[in-house]
């Protein structure tokens, strides 16, 4: 009889423990289902890395949190472009990741628009001069990092701006400097054609029964865009009165001028 309540209570001790056991079991299964469930969006439900066989949410990659409230992207871009990207080139952060594009006046050694780190992509400086009239007529183009400029060319003038300029930015350009028609001057006439352009040559000869007094009779087309040089004086010949000699008589037309100056300026 003793025997009996003995066994008795190792079979209900044991039942009870089998039962205790699996109520723990739907325990730990709802606990596994539970901890998937509470993962963030932009999380993965792991298993652990103990061997526990326990449940674990992590953030996806380029996520930082705490896997359940909290996934944000991550900002690689944060310590700067520089120093994830490499020299010239900007950062951009997506959701998740970020990748590269090159400053503007660069480009990408991969000829895409777009590249991400240690892929061997470098940003080169763009030679925007070979790019041809890209400062307009007459424009200098000059190359820099990243950059480049105009200035104008001999015999042109910057106009509406100042040098150097930028002809995406400025609204300068450069013009070709023009004299226009050469000066008159008095009883001279020009004797070769020349242009208005900058550096052009007009010269100029005293009319018949006229003499150049003084001056320069040479103007020269300079770079303000005005006639230089020329200050020529033209005289009209007049000998005055012929000298009287002695024991003579003099024949005389009373003209003191050249024959074809006769009409005394009215060639002027
Ligand atoms: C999860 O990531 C996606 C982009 O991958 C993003 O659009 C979304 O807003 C994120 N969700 C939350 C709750 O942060
Ligand atoms: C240059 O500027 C003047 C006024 O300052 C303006 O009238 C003219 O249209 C400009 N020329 C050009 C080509 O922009
Ligand atoms: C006359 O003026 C021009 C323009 O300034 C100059 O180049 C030239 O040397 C001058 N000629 C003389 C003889 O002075």
């Amino acid at each position: 009889m003793e025997q009996m309540s003995w066994k008795m209570f190792i079979v209900t001790k044991a039942f009870l423990l089998y039962l205790t056991s699996c109520v723990f079991k739907v325990r730990v299964a709802g606990k596994l289902a539970d901890v998937c469930a509470t993962c963030h969006v932009n999380a993965t439900c792991d298993d652990k890395m103990d061997g526990s066989g326990g449940k674990v949410c992590n953030c996806m990659y380029g996520f930082l949190g705490n896997g359940i409230t909290q996934c944000q992207d991550k900002d690689e871009c944060q310590i700067g472009a520089g120093k994830i990207c490499g020299d010239h080139t900007v950062c951009h952060n997506t959701y998740g990741s970020f990748y590269c594009t090159c400053l503007s006046g660069y480009s990408p050694s991969n000829n895409l628009v777009i590249f991400i780190p240690n892929d061997g992509t470098q940003c080169n400086d763009i030679d925007e001069c070979k790019v041809q009239g890209i400062c307009g007529e007459g424009g200098w183009c000059t190359n820099m990092q990243g950059d480049f400029n105009c200035r104008c060319q001999v015999g042109y003038k910057v106009q509406n701006g100042s040098q150097p300029f930028h002809p995406h930015h400025d609204k300068a350009f450069c013009k070709a400097i023009n004299c226009g028609q050469p000066p008159s001057v008095t009883y001279a006439v020009q004797l070769s054609e020349a242009g208005t352009r900058y550096g052009s040559v007009a010269k100029f000869g005293c009319l018949e029964g006229f003499f150049q007094k003084h001056g320069n009779n040479t103007a020269v087309c300079g770079e303000k865009g005005v006639w230089e040089g020329l200050n020529l004086v033209c005289e009209e010949i007049d000998c005055g009165e012929p000298p009287a000699l002695l024991h003579s008589v003099m024949i005389w037309n009373k003209l003191t001028k050249t024959w074809s100056g006769s009409g005394s300026g009215e060639r002027g």
